[in-house]
C-alpha cells in the first residue's frame, strides 16, 4: 500500500492537470510557471511572427512550425505581421504569435497561454529557442520524434511563464584527443544541450593523446601528432594495445559541427592546452621540446597521466608557434572566449632546459612563497597568449592553475580542481565557470556498484550529487556575481564509443542544466527525478539515447 501511495504521489508530482492535458514538469524549471484554465488547441494552429524579428529567428519558428505541422499531421500556416506586438498587448491574436520584446532579459522569454492563444516574446534569437524548447517538453513527447502522431493530445495547458537562466554560461565539455567521435555523435551531444538550454560545448581538441585540429602553417600536428602507436588497456598503464588509433577533424567538418551548433543557439568553445598536455604536438615538431627530454624521440602519447614532456618556452621559435596556433584556431571560431588550458604543465623539464632558465633569468623571475619561477614562467605564456588573442578580439580562458602567480586582467579561470581555484578567482575580481571535479566530472562512475556500470575513471559522481552543486558557496553576494556560469566535463580516457559517451553524459546533463538554469529557490530533486522518470526519459528514448536508466 506504502509503495502503491509513492507511486501515486511520483505521477502527480511528475505532472500537473489544470482541467487540460497534464503539463509534465519542464527541465529546466522555468523561474516561474502558472497553469491558468483551459487549454490551446496546437494542431492546424497559425503561426503568426511580428514581422521585425529577425530573419534568422523566423526560420527558427518555421521550422517548428513545419515539425509541429509534420507530426501532428496538420499545417500550421506561418506569416509574417506587421504591429502584431501592439495586438498581443492588446489580447487581440489568435494562434501562435512571436514578438520581440526588448525588456526581457538575454536569453528570457515569456510565454502566455490562453485558449486562443499562445504568445511567445523575447530580446534575442536565444530566448525565443529557449522558448521554443520549453513549448516543446509541453506538447506529447513525439514531437522529438520523426514519425507523424496525429493521435496524440495535442493541446497545450493555459499558462504564464516567465523564464530567464540564472547563469550566462552554461556549458558542457567534450575531450576528443584521448577519444575521437564522429560528426554525428558530437552533433546528438549538441542536440541533448539543446534540449536542455545550454550554450557552450568547450571541445578539447589537443592533448598528448593526440592532436585533433588542422593547422594550416603546421601540417605535421595532424600528419604525426593525430596518431599513437596504441592504447593503453583499461587501467593498466604498463600496457598497450598496439592499435594505431587517431584522426583528426578537417576544417569543413569543424565548420559544420559550429554551423550545427550555432543552428541550437550553442557557441563553440576551443581549446588548444598550453604549455602542457603538448606531447602529441612534440612528436610533430620535436625541436619545440625541451633540451634532453626522456623519452626521446617523442611519439604520440599511448597511455594516460601527465606526461612530463612540455614545451620549451623559453624559445622565440615555441612561442611564435603558439601564436600561429591559436591565431588560426580563432580565426575558425567565432566565439568570443578561447581556452588556452594552462592545466598540469609539470616544471621538471623547465628547471633543468637551458632556454627556459634564460627565459627565466632575462625576465627576472623569482621564486618565493607565492609561485616559483617556474610558475612565473607559465604566467608569462599565459599573458603573451592572452594579449595575442585580445588582439582577436578574445578572450581567453584557463584552467584553475593559470591563477597561480599572477593572471593578466580580462582572463576567465576554470575551477576544475574543486571550487577553491574559482573561489579565490572571484574574490580577486576574475570571472570564472565553475567545473568542480567532484560535482561536474562525467567521467565518473555514477552508480555506486561499480560492477553494472562500463569501466570509469573512478569517483562516484550519481545524479543527485551533480543536482546538489552550489556554485557560488563560499562567496558573497558580490564575490558570487563574478561566477559567470557552470560546466560538466567528459574526459574520454575510458570512453572510445558514442554510446558510451551518451550513457556518461546522460541523465547527468540533466541534473546539470538545472544547476545552470535554475536560482536555488527553484531547484528540487525530488521533482527533477520525477520528471526524469515520467517524462525526461521518455525524451530520450524517442531519441534513441543510451542513457543511465538507474538514478542514485
Ligand atoms: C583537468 O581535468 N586536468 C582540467
Amino acid at each position: 500500500m506504502k509503495r502503491l501511495l509513492c507511486i501515486i504521489s511520483a505521477a502527480l508530482l511528475a505532472t500537473c492537470s489544470f482541467g487540460a492535458r497534464s503539463v509534465p514538469d519542464i527541465i529546466p524549471a522555468p523561474k516561474s510557471m502558472e497553469l491558468t484554465k483551459g487549454s490551446f488547441k496546437v494542431r492546424g494552429a497559425a503561426f503568426n511572427c511580428e514581422n521585425t524579428v529577425d530573419a534568422r529567428i523566423q526560420n527558427d519558428i518555421m521550422a517548428f512550425a513545419d515539425h509541429l505541422a509534420l507530426i501532428s499531421g496538420k499545417n500550421n500556416s506561418f506569416t509574417t505581421t506587421v504591429g502584431l506586438r501592439a495586438n498581443c498587448d492588446k489580447a487581440k491574436v489568435s494562434g501562435f504569435a512571436f514578438v520581440p520584446e526588448e525588456s526581457l532579459p538575454a536569453e528570457g522569454y515569456r510565454i502566455s497561454v490562453t485558449p486562443k492563444a499562445v504568445v511567445v516574446r523575447a530580446s534575442s534569437r536565444n530566448g525565443f529557442l529557449y522558448a521554443i524548447a520549453t513549448l516543446k517538453q509541453m506538447l506529447p513527447v513525439a514531437i522529438y520524434g520523426k514519425e507523424p502522431s496525429p493521435k496524440e493530445d495535442w493541446n497545450i495547458a493555459c499558462c504564464e511563464i516567465v523564464d530567464e537562466p540564472r547563469f550566462g554560461y552554461r556549458g558542457m565539455h567534450l575531450d576528443c584527443s584521448r577519444h575521437m567521435f564522429s560528426v554525428e555523435q558530437i552533433k546528438r551531444y549538441l542536440d541533448a544541450m539543446a534540449i536542455y538550454k545550454m550554450n557552450r560545448l568547450h571541445w578539447h581538441l589537443t592533448d598528448d593523446q593526440g592532436w585533433r585540429i588542422e593547422i594550416a602553417k603546421y601540417p605535421r600536428l595532424t600528419e604525426v601528432g593525430a596518431y599513437r602507436k596504441g592504447t593503453q588497456i583499461a587501467k593498466d598503464r604498463t600496457s598497450n594495445d598496439g592499435v594505431r588509433y587517431g584522426g583528426y577533424y578537417t576544417r569543413s567538418q569543424i565548420d559544420e559541427i559550429i554551423a550545427y551548433a550555432d543552428k541550437l543557439g550553442i557557441t563553440i568553445v576551443p581549446e588548444i592546452d598550453l604549455p602542457g598536455h603538448m606531447q602529441a604536438a612534440l612528436a610533430a615538431y620535436p625541436e619545440l621540446g625541451c633540451a634532453g627530454s626522456e623519452p626521446q624521440p617523442y611519439e604520440v602519447w599511448c597511455r594516460w597521466g601527465i606526461s612530463k614532456q612540455v614545451l620549451s618556452v623559453g624559445k622565440e621559435e615555441t612561442m611564435r608557434f603558439l601564436e600561429d596556433v591559436v591565431g588560426e584556431v580563432a580565426d575558425i571560431f567565432p566565439s568570443e572566449y578561447f581556452h588556452i588550458g594552462g592545466d598540469e604543465c609539470p616544471r621538471d623539464e623547465w628547471q633543468k632546459d637551458p632556454a627556459c632558465q634564460a627565459k627565466i633569468k632575462e625576465l627576472g623571475l623569482v621564486s618565493d612563497s607565492e609561485a616559483s619561477a617556474e610558475d612565473r614562467l607559465q604566467n608569462y605564456v599565459t599573458n603573451r597568449i592572452q594579449k595575442y588573442l585580445s588582439g582577436k578580439g578574445k578572450r581567453v580562458i584557463g584552467w584553475d592553475e593559470v591563477l597561480k602567480g599572477e593572471l593578466g586582467e580580462g582572463a576567465t579561470v576554470m575551477s576544475w580542481r574543486g571550487s577553491k581555484g574559482g573561489i579565490e578567482a572571484a574574490k580577486k575580481g576574475f570571472d570564472v565557470i565553475m567545473t568542480a571535479n567532484k560535482f561536474m566530472y562525467f567521467d565518473y562512475y555514477q552508480l555506486q556498484d561499480k560492477d553494472i556500470q562500463p569501466l570509469a575513471i573512478g569517483g562516484y559522481l550519481p545524479f543527485s550529487k551533480v543536482y546538489s552543486f552550489d556554485p557560488t558557496e563560499g562567496l558573497n553576494a558580490s564575490e558570487a556575481k563574478f561566477i559567470k556560469g557552470v560546466q560538466a566535463n567528459l574526459w574520454t580516457e575510458y570512453i572510445a564509443t558514442g554510446e558510451h559517451l551518451e550513457y556518461m553524459m546522460l541523465p547527468r546533463a540533466i541534473a546539470l542544466s538545472e544547476v545552470q538554469w535554475c536560482q536555488p529557490s527553484r531547484k528540487d530533486l525530488e521533482r527533477a527525478k520525477s520528471s526524469m522518470a515520467e517524462h525526461q526519459s521518455r525524451i530520450l528514448d524517442i531519441l534513441g539515447y543510451n542513457y543511465c536508466k538507474t538514478i542514485e
